[in-house]
Order: structure tokens, then sequence, then C-alpha cells
């Protein structure tokens, strides 16, 4: 087993998920959107604002290929999926897992959230985005775990142990 990758929607929870899972496995763990933030040494929110979207996706797909090469837990940003090259990076380089939650739980955990510029638009655009993204997630994923009304902990040990099941 080399990476586990995580992707799913803004809000799915692979930013906690993955640092526990990374815990129960032993794994370095690491999350695309944080290490932009470091290497770039400013906030995504700024980056969209000040460069716009297009930049903030080379910086991630830049990202994804330097934090691909050992054994990580590797949550991704919601939407590094849209890029084929970065789909084939992930394949290439470990399992890829999606986390998925419907609509309704991502709009409660997200509704007062400033910092996520593609979600901050109207509820029409949300609802649009999500329906698109998750085609591409299921499209994309080795594995698929449900996690409404499912804790962290509950869902970091449901995936340790698909991966130690599986991992002959
Ligand atoms: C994005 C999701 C965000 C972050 C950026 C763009 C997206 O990450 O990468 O705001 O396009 O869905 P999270 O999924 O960790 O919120």
């Amino acid at each position: 087993m080399n990476n586990i990758y995580l992707i799913g929607f803004m809000g799915s929870g692979k930013s906690s998920v993955g640092e526990k899972l990374s815990l129960l496995l032993g794994y370095n763990y690491v999350d695309t959107d944080q290490a932009v933030e470091e290497a770039y040494n400013k906030k995504i929110v700024d980056i969209f604002s000040d460069e716009g979207e297009q930049a903030f996706r080379t910086y991630e797909s830049k990202m994804l290929q330097k934090v691909s090469v050992g054994e990580s837990v590797i949550s991704t940003g919601g939407g590094l999926i849209e890029s084929e090259q970065n789909i084939k990076e992930m394949k290439n380089a470990g399992i890829i897992i999606y986390l998925e939650a419907s609509y309704n739980t991502i709009y409660n955990r997200l509704k007062t959230d400033l910092s996520r510029p593609l979600w901050n638009q109207n509820r029409e655009k949300q609802e649009a985005l999500y329906e698109k993204r998750i085609q591409l997630y299921r499209t994309c994923a080795d594995e698929k775990f449900l996690t409404d009304d499912k804790t962290i902990d509950a869902i970091a040990t449901e995936i340790k142990y698909h991966i130690v099941n599986n991992s002959n």
C-alpha cells in the first residue's frame, strides 16, 4: 500500500478523518490545502481573490505531486479531482477513498463558513457544484464510505479496517 488519498466535497470531514486515520495506521499525514497555504504563505481565500482559482489549481496540483512520494494519508481539497492528471497521479501512487456526505450535512456544517471561496456562493450554485462533484468523486474513487451521522473516530476506524483487511 502506498498513499491513501481522501477525496470528497468541502466539509465532508477529509481533514479530521485523515488525521485520525494516519494515527491509527502510523502513517504520515498531509493535507494538500494546508500544505499549499504553508508553501505560499497565503490563505486559500486570498490566493483565490488575489491570483484567481486557476493559480490555486496549479499550486494544488504541484503540491499533490510533491507529497505523493511516500506512504501517507493525504487529505485533498474538494476540487482536486477536477483535473484528470491529478486523478492519474493518485491512482498511480495509492488508493482513493471517497468520503460521501449528503448535501444537507455539508450545508449544516458549512453554513457560516467564509474560508471556502467556492462555497460562498448562492444556494443554487452550491447545489449545482455539489451535484457535479459527486459524479466525479464516485467515478474516480476506489472505495466510498458514507459519513452522515457518524463520528470522525467511527469513520477512521471503518477505513482502517478496510485498509488492513485488503492489504495483502
Ligand atoms: C475547494 C475545496 C477546498 C479548497 C478550496 C477549493 C473546492 O478544500 O481546496 O477552497 O474546489 O472544492 P476542502 O475540500 O478541504 O474544503
